[in-house]
């Protein structure tokens, strides 16, 4: 499902919508609502309106374990962090218990080694291989999703819950769940705005199969739901 909005505030107040609903649902037929968030700087303010006086008391956050789809392997109080984000903009407003909150341990060990343990615990708190409820996505200029970056080996994992994965273009070693995972979800939201994912966008979307050079294209959950919540000027070139 492909929407588009006028601007990022209604963007936000539809996925916060979304979010609530899928919430509910799967706190009402399994008792626990699992999602792997999404870092960069689009879900910001998403993340904040969820903490908002709107929309806090919408969800028992008591039964909300939070994931993290991706990380940047630097300390989690770096601003590059997507822990920190998140904490700053919804764990601490949301005064989360630090047991709801999964992220990837990178302050002490090698990238390969945070991925190890991370996926290590993400398949013991799944008991099996990870089906998530929520997976919340955003997409690079390039093309990325969560740090799995055109032409990267981590495109072709296969059996993996979390890799390391060196980013030539970025000259670093990136954190990322992988496509099985991603595709095993119950539902994933792209939120993506801005006139320079445009161009990319319209390929994504109406463009040839290319996943190497276009990994959100390799995004096609299995048997989940599917969204691209756009701003019309992300929106801009596309053919709906
Ligand atoms: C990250 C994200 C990444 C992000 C895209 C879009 O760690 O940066 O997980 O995949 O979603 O790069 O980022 P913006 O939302 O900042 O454009």
């Amino acid at each position: 499902m492909i929407k588009v909005f006028s601007s990022l505030e209604t963007l936000n107040e539809f996925a916060a919508e979304e979010f609530i609903a899928l919430a509910k649902e799967a706190i009402e037929e399994r008792g626990q609502f699992t999602v792997a968030l999404s870092g960069g700087s689009t879900p910001k303010s998403f993340y904040q309106l969820l903490a908002s006086e709107k929309f806090r008391d919408k969800i028992n956050w008591k039964a909300v374990f939070f994931f993290f789809g991706d990380e940047r392997n630097v300390p989690s109080e770096s601003e590059e962090s997507n822990f920190r984000m998140a904490n700053e903009t919804l764990f601490v407003p949301l005064k989360t218990d630090e047991d709801k909150i999964y992220r990837w341990e990178t302050d002490f060990e090698t990238a390969d080694k945070v991925a190890e343990e991370y996926g290590e615990r993400v398949r013991f708190f799944f008991r099996d291989f990870p089906k998530f409820d929520l997976i919340l996505l955003g997409m690079g200029a390039d093309g990325h999703t969560a740090s799995l970056f055109p032409f990267t080996d981590a495109l072709k994992e296969t059996d993996e819950i979390a890799v390391s994965n060196f980013v030539e273009k970025l000259d670093t070693t990136r954190l990322t769940v992988t496509f099985p995972v991603i595709n095993k979800a119950r539902n994933v939201i792209f939120l993506i705005k801005g006139a320079d994912k445009a161009e990319t966008l319209k390929t994504v979307l109406e463009g040839d199969f290319q996943p190497e050079k276009f990994p959100a294209q390799n995004v096609k959950p299995a048997d989940g739901k599917l969204f691209w919540l756009v701003d019309d000027e992300a929106a801009a070139l596309l053919q709906l």
